[in-house]
């Protein structure tokens, strides 16, 4: 048994919750789930990043203050995860005391070792993207539009040019740090390509956390906001959570926050000593149209909106079925009726009610054991080793696409047998009880994905408890239903959805 830190990026609290946050963070619940199942000490992390100037702009927008701004932004987004039945264990805020001692005590560190130093920053800043930018990575229409600010500030400097040997020789050494390979290899593109040192603060803004050696300056959001990570789990005040969880960490991050996460962030933690590195999960952009959905797009899509139509389960098995942990994906509401419809509604909810009319009308309502050689057992234990190996490389969509092959696999294996012909013989006992052992099989290894559906289809096949009681792959093995356990005939799981 193991340990299993997974973080999602805090999200900026100048947009509302769309379901292109909703992706990560939904990601990194099922791989909480699927690690809690799996008897792993778990700690999933999420929350808001509340400082820098994109917030104080929104803030001034609408008239308030950064603070009550960032007080309303950041519970859109806990409600927003609450209805997504998201498990995670604490909700960070970068406006926490918490995460401000812990920040200044980071970066104290990183001064204390010599890797800060003053002098004067002058160039471009991208607001909406909160990072410094070079000639010919904007346009005029920026800089008219305000998007690109030019800057001359006295600023202190992280050295990260002096990072990029070990940078280097950790992605060598640790190949599976960031996943999919081709990331890792695009964050060694960026150190081969030289690394400049870093302005880390900032004059001319307050809103963010003051820098303890210098209160002119506060430190630039970034710096503040990868530490959440660190603050979350005891950095700076509880040592010894600090070394139980950080050496478990995985940082669940979309492609485009991949050079702060996988090149300054590590070397940040080399400058305070802390080791070992993190784990890295890329994933591409759901896309509308196209184009990366975003709010100013229009095209900002949100959960609330689809779990009206699909339900929480549907909405969230649909999400990570239909788009592979890694690459961009189009997003759809047409191929997400299809998915629902296919995998949930025909392939799963028909195997349940199958079952239970079934066995209620040939059994008894009482539902058999499984056969110990039956066909279907081998095909549990290939599935197995493929969903383990799965939710270990980061690949829901993989493990979910195996998992329900088993309810495929049970419908043929019922379609053959045709148990609810008039004269099914002994045979229906052996028939029924292997679907019945596929439903709690499946009931368990589906639950990081349909958590709620599972538990339900546990109950109606006469289980007492719930899946989550259990530790998967152990549990999974064929041959747990016992038999002789009432079966609930109830309505539809997933009502069909007319396209
Ligand atoms: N605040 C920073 C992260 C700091 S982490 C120390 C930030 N916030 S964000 O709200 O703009 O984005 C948060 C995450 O949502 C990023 O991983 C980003 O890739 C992801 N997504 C935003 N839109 C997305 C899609 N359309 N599709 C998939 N993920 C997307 O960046």
């Amino acid at each position: 048994m193991g340990r299993f830190y997974v973080t999602t990026p805090i999200f900026y609290v100048n947009d509302a919750p769309h379901i292109g946050h909703a992706y990560n963070a939904l990601s990194a619940d099922a791989f909480a789930r699927w690690h809690r199942l799996c008897g792993d000490d778990t700690w999933f992390l999420t929350g808001t990043d509340e400082h820098g100037l994109k917030v104080m702009r929104a803030a001034e927008e609408r008239g308030v203050t950064p603070q009550a701004h960032a007080d309303a932004y950041s519970q859109r987004f806990r409600d927003a995860w609450a209805q997504l039945g998201l498990s995670n264990d604490d909700f960070i805020r970068t406006t926490e005391d918490r995460h401000i001692a812990s920040v200044q005590a980071m970066l104290q560190r990183i001064y204390d070792n010599g890797w800060i130093y003053r002098d004067t920053y002058e160039g471009f800043y991208n607001v909406s993207d909160e990072a410094y930018v070079t000639e010919g990575e904007f346009t005029q229409e920026d800089l008219d539009s305000g998007r690109v600010m030019h800057m001359k500030e006295d600023n202190y400097f992280f050295k990260l040019s002096a990072f990029a040997d070990r940078l280097l020789e950790w992605y060598e050494r640790e190949p599976d740090a960031i996943k999919p390979a081709v990331r890792r290899n695009e964050a060694a593109g960026i150190v081969k390509q030289g690394l400049r040192d870093i302005s880390i603060t900032r004059t001319s803004i307050d809103w963010g956390v003051p820098v303890p050696w210098d209160d002119a300056h506060v430190f630039y959001v970034w710096y503040d906001a990868l530490i959440n990570y660190a603050t979350a789990v005891g950095y700076g005040a509880d040592a010894e959570r600090f070394a139980t969880w950080w050496p478990a960490t995985t940082h669940l991050i979309g492609k485009d926050i991949l050079r702060f996460h996988c090149v300054y962030w590590p070397a940040m933690l080399m400058a305070a000593d802390i080791a070992p590195l993190p784990r890295f999960g890329v994933h591409g952009w759901l896309l509308v149209g196209g184009e990366k959905m975003s709010k100013s797009k229009l095209t900002g899509i949100a959960p609330a909106h689809l779990i009206e139509d699909f339900g929480v389960d549907g909405f969230r098995y649909c999400l990570l079925r239909d788009n592979p942990f890694g690459p961009d994906s189009e997003f759809s509401y047409e191929g997400v009726v299809s998915r629902y419809n296919t995998d949930l509604a025909n392939n799963l909810g028909n195997l349940l009610s199958r079952v239970a009319t079934v066995v209620e009308k040939k059994c008894g309502g009482i539902g058999p054991a499984p056969s110990p050689d039956s066909p279907l057992a081998p095909l549990v234990a290939g599935a197995l080793d493929t969903i383990v190996a799965a939710w270990a490389d980061l690949q829901p969509s993989v493990a979910l696409e195996a998992t329900f092959r088993l309810i495929r696999d049970a419908n043929s294996h019922l379609e053959d047998h045709e148990p609810w012909r008039k004269d099914p013989g002994p045979e229906v006992d052996v028939v029924m009880g292997d679907a019945l052992e596929i439903l709690r099989i499946v009931s368990l290894l589906a639950t990081p994905a349909i958590p709620t559906t599972c538990a339900e289809v546990w109950r109606r096949i006469g289980l007492a408890g719930a899946p989550t009681d259990h530790t998967v792959p152990a549990a999974a093995a064929w041959g747990g239903y016992p038999g002789g356990l009432a079966v609930e005939r109830g309505a539809p799981l997933f009502p069909r959805i007319k396209a």
